[in-house]
C-alpha cells in the first residue's frame, strides 16, 4: 500500500492524457517498436495509465506493470484482463536491483520522479545507462501553479505547498519541482540525449471534484508545514 487513491487517479488521468506531450509519446513508443525485444517497465504504475496512453502508439509492446499498491496493481489487471501483453509486478521501487530492469527496452514512469530522491534518481540513470534502456518519465510537478482568479496570498501558499513537495514520500527527501532537472542532469552526463516538454494540467469546470481535492491537497499539505499562519477570525490579506 502506498496511500495512492483509486478515485484520484481516475480522476486526475484524463487531465494527465491531456497534458501529455503527444510528441514525446510518440516518440518513446517508435523507440520501443524498433527495439529487438519491445519491452517496458512501468514503474510506480497505478493502475495503468501510462499503458494506456501508449500502448495504441506501441502496439507490439511487451508491458510489466509495476507497483507497490497491491490493490492499484489489481485493478490494473482487472481493467486489462483482455490484454495478453501486460504482466503485473508488485514491488518496492526503492530496490532497484529486485526489478530486472535489463529486461526492460524502455522505462517509463508517469507521475512518479517527482515523489523520489536524488539518490534514487542517480542510481537508477546509472542503470538505465549501463543496460543502455531508454526514459520515458511523463507529468512531473514543476513547481508551477496559477489561478485564474488570483489571491494575493497565491505565491505564498505555492511557495509552501513546493517546501512540502520536498518532503519524504517513500523514498527519501523528495526531488518535488526539481526532479525533471535532476533526471535530465544525470542522464545527460552519461551521453544520454534528453528531450523535454511541457506537461501542464488545466483544471477547469469539467473537473470540479479534482479540483477540489486538489485544493484540499494543497491545503493540508501547506497546514502541515506550518509555513503560512492563521489566526482565528482574521481573515486572509
Ligand atoms: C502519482 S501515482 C501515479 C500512478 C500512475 N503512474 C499514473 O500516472 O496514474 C504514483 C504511483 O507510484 C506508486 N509508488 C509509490 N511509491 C512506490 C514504491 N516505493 N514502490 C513502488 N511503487 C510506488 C504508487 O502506488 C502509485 O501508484
Amino acid at each position: 500500500m502506498s496511500g495512492f487513491d483509486l478515485n484520484w487517479l481516475d480522476l486526475r488521468e484524463p487531465l494527465d492524457q491531456q497534458a501529455r506531450d503527444q510528441t514525446l509519446l510518440e516518440k518513446a513508443a517508435r523507440f520501443v517498436q524498433s527495439a529487438q525485444r519491445r519491452t517496458i517497465l512501468d514503474l510506480g504504475s497505478g493502475t495503468g495509465s501510462t499503458f494506456r496512453a501508449m500502448a495504441p502508439y506501441a502496439p507490439d509492446a511487451q508491458w510489466r506493470l509495476i507497483d507497490l499498491d497491491e490493490k492499484l496493481l489489481q485493478e490494473a489487471a482487472r481493467r486489462h484482463a483482455q490484454d495478453n501483453n501486460v504482466a503485473y509486478q508488485h514491488s518496492n521501487l526503492n530496490d532497484l536491483a529486485s526489478l530486472s530492469l535489463d529486461k526492460a527496452d524502455l522505462v517509463s514512469a508517469s507521475a512518479l520522479f517527482d515523489l523520489c530522491s536524488q539518490e534514487f534518481v542517480d542510481d537508477l540513470a546509472d542503470r538505465l545507462v549501463k543496460l543502455r534502456s531508454g526514459l520515458y518519465a511523463a507529468l512531473n510537478y514543476t513547481g508551477e501553479i496559477s489561478f485564474s482568479i488570483s489571491h494575493t496570498d497565491d505565491e505564498l501558499m505555492v511557495r509552501s505547498f513546493n517546501h512540502h513537495q520536498n518532503s519524504d514520500k517513500g523514498f527519501g527527501p523528495a526531488l518535488g519541482p526539481r526532479s525533471t532537472h535532476a533526471l535530465a542532469a544525470a542522464l545527460s552526463r552519461s551521453g544520454y540525449r534528453v528531450e523535454i516538454a511541457q506537461s501542464d494540467w488545466l483544471i477547469d469546470k469539467t473537473a470540479i471534484e479534482l479540483h477540489r481535492l486538489f485544493v484540499d491537497g494543497m491545503a493540508s499539505a501547506v497546514a502541515e508545514t506550518g509555513m503560512v499562519g492563521l489566526t482565528k477570525n482574521q481573515p486572509m490579506a
